[in-house]
């Protein structure tokens, strides 16, 4: 197909005989699905995209608009139906009808010798071939085609039954909810199954793992448990928000009989599902082991975690004479590489205070290169991780790197221990100068510091407002939030918009001059004009990630509105749970939080929602409510005024939740506040004449 992005005839005006719009759209609507099917194919199977996301982005929108102009030309296997349905009390089960096996794991060669003189003892003096796959780190899944639809998923649950998780796996784009029916020796397929690994990209996975932990949650031990827990989740529209990808390498059907395991992997390229380049054919016991040991080494230029290879008899007539004992297999094995290791010696242990106040200890080490990078920290997690390896100060410590990605201690060698090693005792008390008792809470594993100036704290608080993903105060980082904090400026996020005040005396501290303050100082200002929702990201609301920063700024277009929600209005809303709703209403009734919001607000940082652009439609007007204020240049507020009502609109004199928009001419006065506080969408007086033109009065 060609690249450019075909359009057909003009589309007619919206206001043209609804018929024949409905015949248009309906030709586009079916134009850009085919669009989108081929980019996602394009950008997830062949990892090449071929138009930029913007240009996808506009594609999806306007599919979005027709189908929303036109519901009912939506139909289920629409891009835009990935993320539909209420989210479920619990999944049904699925019997597979062709259990999910394991397969064998070894580790050494010796026992991928012996698994090929069964083999070859298992075909009697046949000549065979295996294939070499990559063995992805994720969560195995079943998927159903019936006439090229995908029509149920499942999860491998105990290999006989597993749960239906389709609404889930349908949210994963590369998944293609319609294949184009490929032929096999002149039979087309239709109805198959698949099956495939659901995973994450690394980088996905530690950015979805930052973002938690600025959320005061708890992040996932790897990118498997991170994938497994998402296709858990009862909400598919929570499923939506985490990168999935997948993965496929197995085809069934009894529509024609296959043949080899290596053409089954170019035909489900072909339907159009994402398979893994990597594999390779391999005629002897020493290409296997080639591969092996090549990607021992490469799998960590790989954006996605191997846990080892896969080999597998090609022939599926083979593959059915050697058959299965037990739960698996006599024709694969998966052969596993040993997490990376290396030694080194534990340095000391420090405690870090997060912005909830929840200590870590911390494991400093002596530097050690270990795939691929060098270590000289690693998280110890709690007090009892410690307990229960007895790690000393001084002692030579196991680290490991696996499919966790994220490196981690997991021994002791006991004969290097000093001789002098005390047992580890966690300290009592905060790092911070007001030497706060530490406290744990009954049932949890974590110590906090509740001291409400712990400037470690505070310090934390700081740099996450000032973070390029909440105020993005360019220069405010962790090294001049930890020199301010220690100086004594910042004592909370406030003191920020009060710092040009001091500055004759931030000139005097050290590494300062002139030009660097006066950088920061406007940076600072320039922050003020974050919109509503970063800055609510922006206070650290715990459980307040992000997203559900927009969704709390979406659903209370104001602080104020947002300040005043009870539980059961916050919990209303789609997205929000009884956790995030009850941390949001405690936050707007402490003090010193209501405290430091006043200085924030008369600081001018915007406390209620931008108006989001007009659309510019024919019948604009009818039944909308308006308000004015300010003179407009072009016309007195009489004229305005009957202009609106002229064309089915009402102006009312004073701003209420129930204005729709707030016409802004010059010199606006008190009703603008208003607005803003309510989060009214504001008309600019070029606007308004724009609307005026647009819907002439017939
Ligand atoms: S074949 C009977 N191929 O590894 C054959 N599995 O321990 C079943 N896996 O449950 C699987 N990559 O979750 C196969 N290229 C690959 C794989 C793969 C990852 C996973 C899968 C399976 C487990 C087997």
């Amino acid at each position: 197909m060609s690249e450019q992005l075909p359009l057909l005839d003009p589309p007619p005006p919206s206001n043209v005989h609804r018929d024949k719009r409905r015949r248009w759209a309906e030709r586009r609507i079916q134009e850009l699905r085919e669009l989108i099917r081929l980019h996602d194919y394009y950008y997830y199977v062949e990892a090449q995209p071929r138009i930029s996301d913007r240009e996808y982005d506009a594609l999806f929108h306007e599919l979005k608009q027709l189908e929303a102009e036109f519901p009912e030309l939506v139909t289920p296997d629409s891009p835009t139906q990935r993320v539909g349905g209420e989210p479920l009390k619990e999944f049904p089960h699925v019997q597979h009808r062709i259990p999910m096996l394991s397969l064998d794991n070894t580790y050494s060669r010796e026992e991928l010798r012996e698994f090929d003189r069964r083999v070859r003892e298992g075909l009697g003096g046949q000549p065979y071939r295996y294939v070499a796959e990559l063995k992805y780190d994720g969560v195995s899944v079943s998927l159903h085609y019936r006439e090229g639809t995908f029509v149920l998923g499942a999860s491998r649950g105990d290999g006989y039954t597993g749960d239906d998780i389709t609404q889930n796996l349908r949210t994963i784009r590369s998944l293609p909810l319609r294949v184009q029916p490929v032929e096999y020796h002149g039979v087309p397929l239709r109805t198959f199954e698949v099956r495939g690994e659901v995973y994450l990209l690394t980088e996905d996975f530690l950015r979805l793992n930052r973002e938690r932990e600025q959320a005061g949650e708890r992040p996932f031990a790897n990118p498997r448990n991170l994938a497994a827990g998402t296709l858990k989740l009862l909400d598919p529209r929570e499923v939506a928000k985490r990168p999935l990808r997948l993965v496929c390498y197995y085809l069934l059907t009894d529509e024609v009989e296959l043949q080899f395991q290596s053409e089954n992997l170019r035909l489900l390229r072909q339907m159009g599902f994402p398979t893994d380049p990597h594999w390779k054919v391999c005629d002897t016991l020493e290409e296997v082991f080639a591969y092996v040991d090549y990607w021992e080494e490469a799998r960590e230029q790989l954006p996605f975690q191997i846990d080892g290879i896969v080999l597998k008899v090609d022939s599926l007539r083979q593959q059915q004479q050697l058959g299965t004992v037990a739960r698996a297999p006599r024709w694969a094995i998966a052969y596993k590489y040993e997490a990376k290791k290396a030694t080194t010696v534990l340095e000391g242990i420090t405690l870090q205070v997060g912005r909830t106040g929840k200590v870590t200890p911390v494991a400093e080490l002596k530097p050690v290169f270990l795939a691929g990078s060098t270590i000289s920290r690693a998280t110890l997690h709690n007090a009892d991780y410690i307990t229960k390896l007895d790690l000393r100060i001084g002692d030579t410590v196991i680290v490991e790197k696996g499919g966790e990605v994220i490196p981690k201690i997991v021994g002791v060698v006991l004969e290097k221990r000093p001789p002098q090693a005390q047992p580890y005792r966690f300290p009592t008390v905060c790092p911070c100068p007001n030497r706060q008792q530490l406290y744990r809470p009954p049932g949890e594993v974590d110590y906090y510091c509740d001291h409400p100036e712990c400037p470690w704290q505070i310090r934390r608080r700081i740099e996450h407002f000032a973070s390029r993903r909440a105020m993005d105060i360019e220069g405010m980082g962790e090294r001049v939030v930890d020199q301010l904090v220690s100086a004594g400026f910042l004592r909370n996020i406030a003191d920020i918009y009060e710092l040009h005040r001091h500055r004759a005396q931030l000139l005097e501290l050290e590494r300062w001059g002139e030009k660097s303050v006066d950088n920061l100082l406007s940076a600072i200002e320039e922050s003020k004009s974050r919109p509503y929702h970063r800055l609510l990201f922006a206070l650290g609301i715990r459980f307040v990630g992000e997203e559900t920063a927009k969704i709390l700024a979406e659903s209370f277009p104001s602080m104020d509105q947002l300040a005043a929600a009870s539980i059961e209005e916050l919990t209303a809303i789609h997205g929000v749970g009884e956790r995030i709703a009850e941390s949001v209403f405690r936050f707007f009734r402490d003090e010193n939080n209501r405290a430091i919001l006043e200085r924030l607000r008369r600081a001018g940082l915007r406390f209620a929602a931008e108006a989001p652009k007009v659309r510019l439609q024919a019948g604009f007007f009818l039944g909308k409510t308006f308000v004015l204020t300010g003179e407009l240049s072009t016309m007195t507020r009489e004229e305005a005024r009957r202009a609106i009502e002229a064309r089915g609109g009402r102006v009312t004199d004073s701003v209420s939740r129930r204005t729709d928009y707030l016409i802004v001419g010059r010199n606006p006065g008190s009703k603008l506040r208003k607005a803003r506080e309510l989060g009214v969408r504001e008309l600019s007086e070029d606007d308004f004449l724009r609307l005026l033109d647009q819907n002439p009065v017939e």
